[in-house]
């Protein structure tokens, strides 16, 4: 593959030398227009498609303490008989958050009993890799159960195990380590019981070893590496609908996932049963990954975080239950804790809580959402409570907003009008939408008020079918098209300060919603065409707009080519971006015009398909990826030659 393109890539050189440029396309490289933010390109992680449990968020277990609707959920007795079995207790007068949990009881010695857990469409397992086992336990007065932990390879073979004896009569965490002999991502988790007694348990959980960082209980590194590699300048979270919930019971409470995992109040996932065609009801939310968890993770990543809170709506495409204006406070404080939580000294009430979990330093949050997707009179009356209340104690904290589900149409236009009469500071806007849409939109932006809010280009995908299409495909056409579009975030990054992909991720058996940024099995993972679009654009940023113009005006579709200019103060580079969206290859001849002397070599990457249907797999996860050289810069007009359906950026250094 790479081969093949670097000696096209050669032939397409040696042609640009010998042709003769017509129109050109104007560069003004010492007359940047605009500065672009570090947060220009960023990523929205949202728990759908099991991104979250069931995905980034290593946990093997399914259901470990019970607090499914269902308690066995992803649970199998092993062996049944009427001398044995499984009880299960609810505490909730004294443990509300974690009421559930199971009584395991051997009446005669010699019965063998067990239970099983299927994991998440069951459990990736690594040969040569450590698994580490938990469990809170307690024997009951005379009981003395042994516990024997196996884990089984869909063919039915004990490839890992482990042993406990829990002792006392408390509750007391129980931890066995045991590697794995076989490489299975169908495997699941056998746990035998032997003796006689009963025995309680609950948080029963199974973690891999090789983690993000080797943190212990933490995430998946492989899915956290595709992240990073994106360089990301902000991370949006936790969504997304799931902010809202379904209803405001269900809505996502920040305070309820910090603290010990064991503490935090599991809820049902919005998304378990939104789709007929994607039932998953055994989707819910555990809070592993709780707040705590994602500013790590934005940190990890370098990336600025970005919360979005619940602002007492539930999601308007369910139950659409607001709560009363006069009992609005508690959702407000819980905006104001969260920037405690997050930026507060060790001597502050919610300051402490995130020092006390291990991260003394503030996070250094700069932004918040209120809000994910709302619309309506109510959202704006809302929205300007929550903005008086957080300005009035924190004014250095960016409020982001947002203006619905559509970036167009009666609700978009109200709320725009609205938000900037309130002198909103950065206002969210959602794009899920044919091809064809973002190919008509690179021009957007270019006439947006410069004198108003910024924008948040929050979620945005292009959609093969329809918005909620099962059959929807992360294909070329759509990677390519969105690549058209972004062109005009980045010429108007004046206005447009933040912009990510939606979703984020999907595993390709648990999914509710396509198309996806990254997919992933219990095993691998890989970046769509998508990807490689966002990774592009977030991996060529540069830090200023340059005009790029061909006679006279932005590259918009013209010929079917779409272009953007930036340079990056840094590393003095220049950074050209060009889409040709036609069938037919081009040649792009650029002047740099006001360029000082240029090195000798530029750096070229190309993402290209002949096919637009083509898609990345598990199977093939770089069928469309991009493919980097260098080349001879020779002078101050780029001839480049662009092959049909292509996706070019150049970067050439000013030396001094
Ligand atoms: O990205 C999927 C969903 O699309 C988000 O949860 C919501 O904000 C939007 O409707």
């Amino acid at each position: 593959m790479k081969i093949i393109s670097i000696v096209l890539t050669a032939m397409l050189f040696s042609i640009c030398s010998m042709a003769q440029p017509e129109q050109k396309i104007i560069v003004k490289v010492n007359q940047p227009t605009a500065a672009i933010q570090p947060t220009m390109w960023g990523v929205f992680f949202e728990d759908i498609n099991l991104a979250a449990d069931g995905g980034i968020y290593a946990e093997l277990v399914k259901n470990r303490s019970f607090e499914f609707f269902k308690p066995l959920m992803g649970w199998k007795i092993l062996k049944p008989d009427t001398t044995t079995g499984v009880l299960i207790i609810n505490q909730s007068e004294t443990n509300p958050a974690n009421p559930r949990y199971a009584r395991i009881s051997i009446a005669e010695s010699e019965q063998s009993f067990g239970i099983s857990n299927e994991g998440f469409r069951g459990m990736g397992i690594k040969t040569g890799m450590t698994y580490h086992f938990s469990v809170l336990a307690r024997q009951s007065a005379g009981s003395a159960l042994k516990v024997r932990i196996e884990l089984v390879s869909s063919a039915g073979k004990i490839i890992g195990s482990g042993n406990l004896s829990p002792e006392v009569k408390d509750w007391k965490k129980y931890e066995v380590n045991f590697t794995a002999n076989a490489t299975d991502p169908k495997a699941k988790l056998n746990i035998w019981f032997e003796g006689k007694g009963a025995l309680d348990m609950d948080m029963i959980s199974l973690f891999p070893d090789d983690t993000w960082k080797n943190r212990p209980g933490g995430l998946r590194a492989d899915l956290v590496q595709l992240l990073a590699d994106l360089k990301p300048g902000f991370l949006r979270f936790p969504g997304g609908c799931i902010v809202e919930g379904r209803d405001l019971e269900n809505r996502y409470q920040w305070k309820k996932t910090i603290g010990n995992v064991e503490d935090r109040h599991l809820i049902v996932n919005r998304w378990n049963t939104e789709f007929k065609h994607r039932q998953t009801p055994d989707y819910f939310q555990t809070f592993g990954l709780g707040f705590f968890e994602y500013f790590q993770l934005a940190e990890d990543i370098d990336a600025e975080p970005l919360p979005i809170l619940s602002c007492g709506m539930a999601c308007q495409f369910n139950t659409a239950e607001v709560v009363p204006m006069d009992q609005l406070d508690p959702y407000i404080q819980d905006a104001l804790d969260l920037v405690e939580f997050a930026n507060g000294t060790a001597d502050s009430k919610w300051g402490k809580v995130r020092v006390q979990m291990g991260h003394p330093a503030p996070f250094n949050l700069k932004m918040i959402g209120i809000g994910n997707e709302q619309w309506g009179t109510q959202y704006i009356e809302r929205y300007t409570v929550f903005a008086k209340a957080i300005k009035a104690k924190y004014p250095e904290i960016k409020i982001v907003s947002g203006t619905g589900p559509s970036p167009e149409g009666k609700d978009f236009d109200y709320a725009s009008k609205e938000l900037k009469k309130l002198n909103a500071e950065i206002v969210d806007e959602h794009y899920y939408a044919n091809p064809e849409w973002f190919l008509k939109n690179a021009s957007r932006y270019d006439n947006y008020d410069r004198n108003s809010y910024k924008i948040f280009a929050g979620e945005y995908a292009a959609q093969s079918i329809n918005t909620c299409n099962p059959e929807n495909q992360n294909n070329w056409k759509c990677a390519l098209a969105e690549a058209a579009f972004m062109t005009g975030l980045e010429r108007n990054a004046e206005v447009v300060n933040l912009c990510s992909y939606a979703p984020l991720m999907a595993h390709v058996e648990g999914w509710q919603w396509k198309p996806d940024l990254i997919w992933f099995d219990n095993l691998k993972s890989f970046g769509t065409d998508n990807y490689y679009v966002q990774k592009m654009f977030s991996n060529n940023k540069g830090t200023q707009v340059l005009s790029m113009l061909k006679e006279n005006k932005p590259l918009t579709g013209q010929d079917g080519l779409f272009a953007s200019g930036t340079f990056d103060q840094n590393s003095g580079e220049i950074i050209l971006k060009l889409v040709n969206a036609g069938d037919k290859a081009q040649t792009a001849n650029v002047v740099l015009d006001g360029a000082k002397k240029l090195a000798p070599k530029g750096k070229i990457t190309v993402l290209k398909s002949d096919d637009l249907e083509r898609v990345n797999s598990i199977e093939q996860p770089t069928l469309v990826s991009p493919v980097e050289q260098e080349f001879i810069v020779k002078g101050k007009t780029i001839h480049q030659e662009l092959a049909p359906y292509s996706f070019t950026v150049i970067r050439i250094k000013q030396v001094k």
